[in-house]
C-alpha cells in the first residue's frame, strides 16, 4: 500500500517492518485529541493566510465528518499507515481529496503527538483529580462516624498508643491530598503547546503558535522546538505522582485486608465488595484491596519503563519515544479503576468499634500514659519510662493488665500512684489527652475534619 512518506522509496516495506513499528493499534486512543488538534492548526493555517479560508474550511469539515465517523464506529484503521496522525490524514484525503493533502503544512508527527498527549494527559489528570475528591470525601464520612472508635495504633505492627480510627483513616485523607496537589500542580507544565516545533527546528511558514494555544486553551508555547518534540518530562512526571498515589493507595489496602482478617476483625468489607473461594465455603476475601495492592507494581514499572527509555536518547526526536504510550494509558486505566472502586468500597465497610475497643483493653499500650502520669507528678520522664518498664514486665508475668493491677501493687512502683491512675488509663482519656496540634483527641480530629473539608 503507498505511503504518505513514499516518495523516497523504490520498494513496498516489509510487512514485518509495518507491524513492528506501527502504534495504531493502541494510539487510535488518541484520535479525538489530534482531531482536536489538527482543527486547531488548520484554522490557523487559514487565518495566518498559509492556505486559503475556503481550503481551511474544507478540511474542517473533514475532519468533522471523520470524527462522526469515528463515533459511529465506521472507520478502519490500517496497519500500513502505522499511527492514528497518519491514518487520519489518509482518511481526510480519502474523504475531500488532494486538499486534505494540505492539513500537514508547517507541522510534523512529532510536534503532532506531542500535542496529543499534552491534550489526553490534561483531560486525564482533570479526571483523576475529581476521582480522588471522591475517596477523600468517603475517607471524611467514615472519619466523622468514627470520632470516639478507638483501636491500637502501631509502629513496628507492634501496640504503641490507642488512636481514634477517624484519626487513623485522615492519615490517608493528607496523602490524598499532597497526590491531588502534586496532580494539580503539573497541570502547568502540561498547558504547554508543542505544536509549531515543526521536526525539530522549527518551521519556515509564517504560523501562530500563540494562536494555536489560545484555540486549543493552553497557557503558553514550549519556547524551544527541540525541547518540545523531544521530552517527556511531563508524562514522566505523571507517572510520578501516580506512583506514590499507588504506594498510598497500596498502604491503606494493606491495612484493610489486614484489618479483615480472622485476627484482627476490626473491618468488614461489604458483601458486595469481597469475593468468595472456589473450593473454601467459608471464605470471603478482600481481593479488591489485594488487587489495589497488586496493581501497583504496573504503575512503577510504567515509571521504570519511561525513565529508561528516555535516558540515552539523543536530541531530537526518536522512534524510542512511540513507548511512552502505552505505559501511560496503562497507567491512566489503572488510576480510574482503583479510585473508583476504592470510594464506595470505603463507604460501605463495616466498622467493628466493639473489636477495635477490645483490642486496647488487652494490651499495654496505655504504658506510655502511665509513665506520662509519674512525669506528671515530677518524676523525671526517663525515670518513670524504667519504672513502668518493670511494671509490665510484672503484669505480664501475673498474666494482667495494667489496668488491672491493684492499688498496693501500683504503690510497690512508686509512691507518687493514687486512685485517678484508673480514670487516667481508660482509652477514651488516653485518647482524649492527646490535644497537641495534629494530636488523636477528639477536640483535635473535629479541627482536623474542618481543614480536610476545606480542600475538597
Ligand atoms: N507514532 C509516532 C510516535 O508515537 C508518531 C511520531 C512519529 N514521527 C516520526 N518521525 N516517525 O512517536
Amino acid at each position: 500500500m503507498a505511503k504518505l512518506w513514499g516518495g523516497r522509496f523504490t520498494k513496498e516495506t516489509n510487512k514485518l517492518v509495518d507491524e513492528f513499528t506501527a502504534s495504531i493499534s493502541f494510539d487510535q486512543k488518541l484520535a479525538d485529541q489530534d482531531i482536536q488538534g489538527s482543527l486547531a492548526h488548520v484554522q490557523m493555517l487559514g487565518e495566518c493566510g498559509i492556505i486559503t479560508p475556503e481550503e481551511a474550511e474544507t478540511i474542517q469539515t473533514g475532519l468533522k465528518t471523520i470524527q462522526e465517523k469515528l463515533e459511529k464506529g465506521k472507520v478502519d484503521f490500517l496497519v500500513e499507515h502505522e499511527d492514528i496522525h497518519m491514518n487520519l490524514e489518509k482518511l481526510l484525503i480519502d474523504e475531500i481529496g488532494p486538499v486534505g493533502g494540505k492539513l500537514h503544512t508547517g507541522r510534523s508527527r512529532n510536534d503532532q503527538v506531542a500535542t496529543d498527549m499534552h491534550l489526553y494527559l490534561r483531560t486525564k489528570t482533570k479526571g483523576i483529580i475529581e476521582l480522588m475528591k471522591l475517596v477523600q470525601s468517603a475517607i471524611i464520612s467514615q472519619a466523622k462516624e468514627n470520632i470516639n472508635t478507638i483501636l491500637p495504633g502501631y509502629t513496628h505492627l507492634q501496640r504503641a498508643q490507642p488512636v481514634s480510627f477517624a484519626h487513623h483513616l485522615l492519615a490517608y485523607f493528607w496523602m490524598f491530598e499532597r497526590d491531588k496537589e502534586r496532580l494539580q500542580d503539573s497541570l502547568k507544565r502540561i498547558n504547554m503547546l508543542p505544536l509549531g516545533a515543526g521536526a525539530l527546528a522549527g518551521t519556515t511558514f509564517p504560523i501562530d503558535r500563540d494562536r494555536v494555544a489560545e484555540l486549543l486553551e493552553f497557557d503558553d508555547v514550549y519556547p524551544n522546538s527541540m525541547d518540545a518534540v523531544s521530552d517527556r518530562d511531563f508524562i514522566l512526571e505523571f507517572l510520578s505522582t501516580a506512583s506514590i498515589l499507588m504506594v498510598h493507595l497500596s498502604r491503606l489496602s494493606e491495612e484493610l485486608v489486614i484489618w479483615s482478617s480472622q485476627e484482627f476483625q476490626f473491618i468488614e468489607l461489604d458483601d458486595s465488595f469481597s469475593t468468595g473461594s472456589s473450593i473454601m465455603p467459608q471464605k470471603k476475601n478482600p481481593d479488591v484491596p489485594e488487587l489495589l495492592r497488586g496493581k501497583t507494581g504496573r504503575v512503577f514499572g510504567d515509571l521504570v519503563g519511561l525513565l529508561t527509555v528516555l535516558k540515552g536518547l539523543p536530541l531530537a526526536y526518536n522512534k524510542d519515544l512511540q513507548e511512552d504510550k502505552e505505559g501511560m494509558f496503562d497507567t491512566v486505566d489503572t488510576l480510574e479503576g482503583s479510585l473508583t472502586l476504592l470510594a464506595p468500597m470505603l463507604e460501605t465497610m463495616v466498622v467493628n468499634d466493639k473489636k477495635m475497643r477490645k483490642a486496647v483493653t488487652q494490651d499495654y499500650s496505655n504504658a506510655t500514659d502511665i509513665a506520662d502520669y509519674l512525669a506528671g507528678k515530677g518524676m523525671p520522664f526517663r525515670q518513670a519510662h524504667e519504672v513502668i518498664g518493670k511494671m509490665v514486665i510484672y503484669a505480664i508475668e501475673k498474666g494482667k493488665y495494667l489496668l488491672d493491677l491493684d492499688m498496693s501493687e501500683y504503690q510497690t512502683f512508686s509512691a507518687l500512684f493514687e486512685e485517678d491512675v484508673y480514670d487516667f488509663l481508660e482509652p477514651d482519656h488516653v485518647v482524649g489527652a492527646r490535644t497537641s496540634k495534629g494530636g488523636t483527641s477528639p477536640e483535635q480530629i473535629e479541627q482536623q475534619l474542618e481543614l480536610a473539608q476545606e480542600k475538597l
